[in-house]
Protein backbone atom coordinates (compact mmCIF):
# COMPACT_ATOMS: atom_id res chain seq x y z
CA UNK A 1 0.00 0.00 0.00
CA UNK A 2 2.35 2.31 0.88
CA UNK A 3 4.02 2.14 -2.39
CA UNK A 4 0.86 2.93 -4.20
CA UNK A 5 0.50 6.16 -2.16
CA UNK A 6 3.92 7.27 -1.43
CA UNK A 7 4.37 10.23 -4.07
CA UNK A 8 0.67 11.47 -3.31
CA UNK A 9 1.65 11.47 0.50
CA UNK A 10 4.70 13.32 -0.21
CA UNK A 11 2.26 15.99 -2.18
CA UNK A 12 0.40 16.28 0.66
CA UNK A 13 2.85 16.30 3.39
CA UNK A 14 4.86 19.40 1.44
CA UNK A 15 1.41 21.30 -0.25
CA UNK A 16 -1.08 21.51 2.72
CA UNK A 17 0.05 24.27 5.16
CA UNK A 18 0.72 21.90 7.79
CA UNK A 19 2.31 24.81 10.20
CA UNK A 20 -1.77 25.69 11.06
CA UNK A 21 -1.99 22.29 12.59
CA UNK A 22 -0.60 20.11 15.56
CA UNK A 23 -1.90 17.02 15.02
CA UNK A 24 -2.79 14.96 11.74
CA UNK A 25 -4.76 11.91 11.59
CA UNK A 26 -5.23 9.60 8.65
CA UNK A 27 -8.30 7.46 8.88
CA UNK A 28 -7.60 3.96 7.30
CA UNK A 29 -4.05 4.15 7.92
CA UNK A 30 -2.67 0.92 6.57
CA UNK A 31 1.18 0.89 7.58
CA UNK A 32 0.91 4.60 7.73
CA UNK A 33 2.83 6.29 5.34
CA UNK A 34 0.58 9.50 5.00
CA UNK A 35 0.81 10.35 8.55
CA UNK A 36 4.66 9.06 8.59
CA UNK A 37 5.49 11.67 5.40
CA UNK A 38 3.53 14.50 7.16
CA UNK A 39 5.09 14.28 10.10
CA UNK A 40 8.55 13.56 8.95
CA UNK A 41 8.39 17.03 6.83
CA UNK A 42 6.36 19.03 9.81
CA UNK A 43 8.57 17.95 12.51
CA UNK A 44 5.98 20.12 14.67
CA UNK A 45 3.12 17.72 13.96
CA UNK A 46 1.53 14.57 15.94
CA UNK A 47 0.31 12.10 14.14
CA UNK A 48 -2.38 9.28 14.82
CA UNK A 49 -3.40 6.39 12.32
CA UNK A 50 -6.68 4.85 12.82
CA UNK A 51 -7.25 1.25 11.41
CA UNK A 52 -8.86 -1.96 12.06
CA UNK A 53 -6.89 -3.01 15.51
CA UNK A 54 -5.29 -5.74 13.70
CA UNK A 55 -3.13 -3.35 11.72
CA UNK A 56 -1.72 -2.01 14.79
CA UNK A 57 1.86 -4.21 14.48
CA UNK A 58 2.38 -3.55 10.94
CA UNK A 59 1.66 0.30 11.68
CA UNK A 60 4.06 0.40 14.58
CA UNK A 61 6.67 -1.39 12.92
CA UNK A 62 6.64 0.96 10.07
CA UNK A 63 6.19 3.93 12.63
CA UNK A 64 9.60 3.15 14.56
CA UNK A 65 11.17 2.47 11.77
CA UNK A 66 11.10 5.70 10.62
CA UNK A 67 11.98 7.32 14.45
CA UNK A 68 8.65 8.21 14.86
CA UNK A 69 7.31 6.56 17.83
CA UNK A 70 7.67 9.28 20.00
CA UNK A 71 4.67 11.37 17.87
CA UNK A 72 2.76 8.99 16.30
CA UNK A 73 0.50 6.52 17.26
CA UNK A 74 -1.84 3.76 16.53
CA UNK A 75 -5.78 3.77 17.53
CA UNK A 76 -7.43 0.69 16.87
CA UNK A 77 -11.45 0.76 15.63
CA UNK A 78 -13.76 0.67 12.91
CA UNK A 79 -14.90 4.28 11.28
CA UNK A 80 -18.14 2.43 10.85
C1 LIG B 1 -6.38 2.21 0.80
S1 LIG B 1 -5.84 1.70 2.40
C2 LIG B 1 -5.23 3.18 3.15
C3 LIG B 1 -3.91 3.68 2.64
C4 LIG B 1 -3.16 4.65 3.55
N1 LIG B 1 -3.97 5.79 3.93
C5 LIG B 1 -1.85 5.11 2.92
O1 LIG B 1 -1.60 6.31 2.80
O2 LIG B 1 -1.02 4.28 2.54
C6 LIG B 1 -7.43 1.54 3.25
C7 LIG B 1 -7.33 1.13 4.72
O3 LIG B 1 -8.64 1.20 5.31
C8 LIG B 1 -8.72 0.22 6.32
N2 LIG B 1 -10.10 -0.08 6.68
C9 LIG B 1 -11.03 -0.78 5.96
N3 LIG B 1 -12.19 -0.86 6.65
C10 LIG B 1 -12.01 -0.17 7.81
C11 LIG B 1 -12.87 0.13 8.93
N4 LIG B 1 -14.13 -0.31 8.99
N5 LIG B 1 -12.37 0.87 9.95
C12 LIG B 1 -11.09 1.31 9.91
N6 LIG B 1 -10.22 1.08 8.86
C13 LIG B 1 -10.68 0.33 7.83
C14 LIG B 1 -7.98 -0.97 5.74
O4 LIG B 1 -7.55 -1.85 6.77
C15 LIG B 1 -6.83 -0.29 4.97
O5 LIG B 1 -5.67 -0.26 5.76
Amino acid sequence: MSGISRGSNIAIARKIPWKDYKTVADVGTAQGDLVVQVALANPHLNGIGFDLPAVAPIFEDYVESQGLAGRVRFEGGSFF
